[in-house]
Order: structure tokens, then C-alpha cells, then sequence
């Protein structure tokens, strides 16, 4: 079984129905297979073949930008005093369900938090990473860096 630990709408699924996938999120609203939070997952030690990762990744949300407001409503908001707390529990919670071998995807944006600080939160660092740049947008005023970054991340879960 593959599991989606953020399922949301899904939309990183081309089959949102996908028997094989376990879409689990803590909103009812967006009818997953499982309500349940990533810290206390309701499925059996190594019984997961493949994961995916999408959480939050905004601490805030800035004032008079309503598009910021839609996401925090929509995908949801750390919080400020123990995100880094929450997100470790969720990984743990992960690897503990996740058969020897299986992959993680997880996905970051690095607007809020960078790519660093999110990896200092977890036990392992990835076995594998990718950045993707946003293209609306992305560009400071005056610089050439990009705003923000999405990351993909894959973790390999050890055999021992
Ligand atoms: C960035 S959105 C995921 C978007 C999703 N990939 C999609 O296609 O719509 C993050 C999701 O994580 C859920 N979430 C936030 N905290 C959670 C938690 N502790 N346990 C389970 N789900 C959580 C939110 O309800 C939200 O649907």
C-alpha cells in the first residue's frame, strides 16, 4: 500500500481514487480514506510500501495579501512554537509505518523555512533532493536568488 499522509484534494494524484493509495489528512472536509493526524498514524508497523509527504510549510500569513490567505486556508498553517516538534513526530510516525526499503516523497516549499531548517528538524538527512523554482513571481526585488524553492525530497527507509 501506498500512503499520502497530507492527502488534501489529492492533486498530486493523476488517479484521486487510487485503490492502492490510503489518502489520509486530518480534515474532514476533504474526505481522505482515514482521518487521522501525521503524528498518530491508525496502520501497522512496516506496512507501508511508499509514502508521500506535502505539509504545510507556512508559519504565517502576511496581512493584505489575500492569495496568501486562500493557501493558509487551503493547505493549512504551521505552528510558530512547535512546527519543528510536529514535523519531527510526523517523520518519525512515517518511518515507523514504512516497510524496509520503501521510499518517502516529501515535498517543501522553502518560503517560510528553508531547506536547512526543515533537515535540522529530522533524524536523516535525504538520500536524495531536487529543487523545482517557482515561475510566477519568484524574484526578489534587486537580486537574482529565487524567493522560494520547492524541494523534493526522497528518503530511502534503511533495511536495518
Ligand atoms: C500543503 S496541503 C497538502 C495538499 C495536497 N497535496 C493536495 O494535493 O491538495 C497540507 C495538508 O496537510 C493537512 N494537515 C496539516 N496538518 C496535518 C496533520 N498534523 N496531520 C494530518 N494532516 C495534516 C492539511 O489539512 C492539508 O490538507
Amino acid at each position: 500500500m501506498i500512503l499520502d499522509v497530507t492527502a488534501g484534494r489529492r492533486c498530486m494524484w493523476k488517479d484521486r481514487e487510487d485503490p492502492n493509495v490510503i489518502f489520509i489528512d486530518q480534515k474532514r472536509s476533504v474526505k481522505p480514506t482515514i482521518i487521522a493526524v501525521w503524528a498518530y498514524l491508525p496502520i501497522r508497523s512496516g506496512a507501508i510500501d511508499g509514502a508521500v509527504k506535502d505539509p504545510p510549510h507556512m508559519l504565517y500569513v502576511s496581512k493584505g495579501k489575500p492569495m496568501a490567505f486562500n493557501f493558509a486556508e487551503r493547505y493549512g498553517i504551521l505552528n510558530r512554537e512547535t512546527w519543528e516538534k510536529d514535523l519531527a513526530a510526523g517523520f518519525e510516525e512515517l518511518m515507523r509505518v514504512m516497510a524496509p526499503g520503501a521510499q518517502l516523497l516529501y515535498k517543501w516549499n522553502d518560503n517560510h523555512i528553508t531547506l536547512p531548517r526543515l533537515l535540522a528538524c529530522l533524524p536523516c538527512k535525504p538520500d536524495r533532493k531536487a529543487a523545482m523554482v517557482g515561475s510566477r513571481g519568484v524574484r526578489r526585488p534587486g537580486s537574482t536568488e529565487p524567493r522560494s524553492r520547492t524541494w523534493y525530497l526522497i528518503w530511502i527507509k534503511k533495511t536495518a
